[in-house]
């Protein structure tokens, strides 16, 4: 079988398809015929030797992926020959509050990732994906879904009328976007581009406004608003203090993204003065994610595919995403 390696030192020229040995089942475990995987801008920090410069070498990266189970190890019980599932992003964080191994452990990198042809998994790791999806939208679930509704539901205690604004229209925010809708909550979003803020409307969000074109943007959703309920933060430092402007007195930002910097000069007086709750995610647990699957099932959900390649092509996967020019998730078919 063949897998995805960064093999010498990081960068996407290192990224290599190579011929692997096909791993042991054993108690407790299941082998995946992985079916389609998923990209987010964590695999590229990844690759790039950015998100963890000190990770041993070499690794199979990407946290997202959905696999058809054809092989059983003794004692398995959770799941059966040919259902469909995904790997959950921290493997040890089955419900509750994460211990350090749940933030330590993260698939695609100290964890072996899903760019492979199959992988091995134990079956505490594995939940089953929605009928209704194909094998490329299950893929898209694990890291940006998962995260969205820790945001909104878990940690966030969204509500129907309840206003939610999401930052950009990557993966994390177009799915932030579709579940604070099922939640019944209204939307403002964000965008640099015209053609993405038509696409953000026609997905349900009451109004964008340009980020590009108003470096105040957060206050000027304040004015539409009168402040919202809720602040889906992808993008970290360089966002921080307009979704403080934008948030309501005793309102929430989720503290999520590093896609404007990681490191500003930041007031912390906006926090105080309006009893901000700030709370950071770091995706979910396996609970949260079998949670996830009942609302999205129920309601029929489906994410925002941007383009899918195919299993050989997946530096070209990654440069797309690098490019900014994606709407929701990118996605790669296995086999
Ligand atoms: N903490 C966690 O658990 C967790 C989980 C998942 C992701 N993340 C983080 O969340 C962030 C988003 O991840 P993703 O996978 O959704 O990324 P992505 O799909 O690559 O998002 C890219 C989009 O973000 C928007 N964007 C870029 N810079 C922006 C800015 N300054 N202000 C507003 N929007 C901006 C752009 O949208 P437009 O083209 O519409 O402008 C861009 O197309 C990343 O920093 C990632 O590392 C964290």
């Amino acid at each position: 079988m063949r897998r995805y390696e960064v093999q010498d030192s990081f960068g996407l020229d290192n990224l290599r398809l190579v011929e692997a040995p096909v791993p042991a089942v054993g108690p407790g475990q299941v082998r995946l015929q992985v079916r389609a995987c998923c990209l987010n801008y964590r695999d590229q920090l990844m690759v790039r030797g950015h998100y963890d410069p000190r990770l041993p070498l070499p690794f199979v990266p990407l946290s997202d992926g959905v696999g058809e189970v054809v092989e059983l190890g003794a004692g398995v019980s959770r799941v059966a020959l040919g259902d469909r599932v995904c790997a959950t992003f921290a493997p040890t964080w089955i419900a509750g509050e994460p211990d350090p191994s749940a933030v330590r452990l993260t698939r695609g990198g100290v964890v072996s990732g899903m760019l492979s042809e199959q992988v091995v998994l134990g079956e505490q790791e594995l939940v089953p994906v929605p009928d209704h999806l194909s094998d490329v939208e299950a893929a898209t679930l694990p890291c940006a879904a998962l995260t969205a509704w820790s945001a909104l539901v878990t940690y966030g205690g969204v509500k129907a009328g309840d206003v939610v604004l999401t930052l950009g229209s990557g993966g994390v925010s177009v799915f932030a976007l579709q579940l604070a809708r099922l939640l019944g909550a209204r939307v403002i979003a964000t965008t640099s581009s015209a053609a993405k803020a038509e696409r953000l409307l026609a997905l349900g969000a009451e109004a964008v406004v340009r980020y590009d074109e108003d470096p105040r943007w957060g206050t000027a959703v304040r004015q539409l608003t009168g402040g919202v309920d809720h602040v889906v933060e992808v993008g970290g430092a360089g966002t921080l203090a307009q979704s403080l402007e934008a948030v309501r007195p005793g309102g929430t930002v989720s503290l999520i993204g590093v896609l404007a910097g990681v490191r500003e000069p930041l007031s912390v007086l906006p926090v105080l003065m309006k009893q901000v709750r700030v709370q950071g995610i770091l995706v979910g647990h396996r609970q949260g994610f079998e949670a996830m699957n009942r609302a999205i099932a129920a309601h029929q959900l489906r994410p925002a595919v941007d383009r899918v390649f195919p299993f050989t092509q997946a530096r070209a996967a990654f440069e797309h995403l690098a490019s900014g020019m994606h709407f929701g998730k990118v996605c790669l078919q296995v086999g």
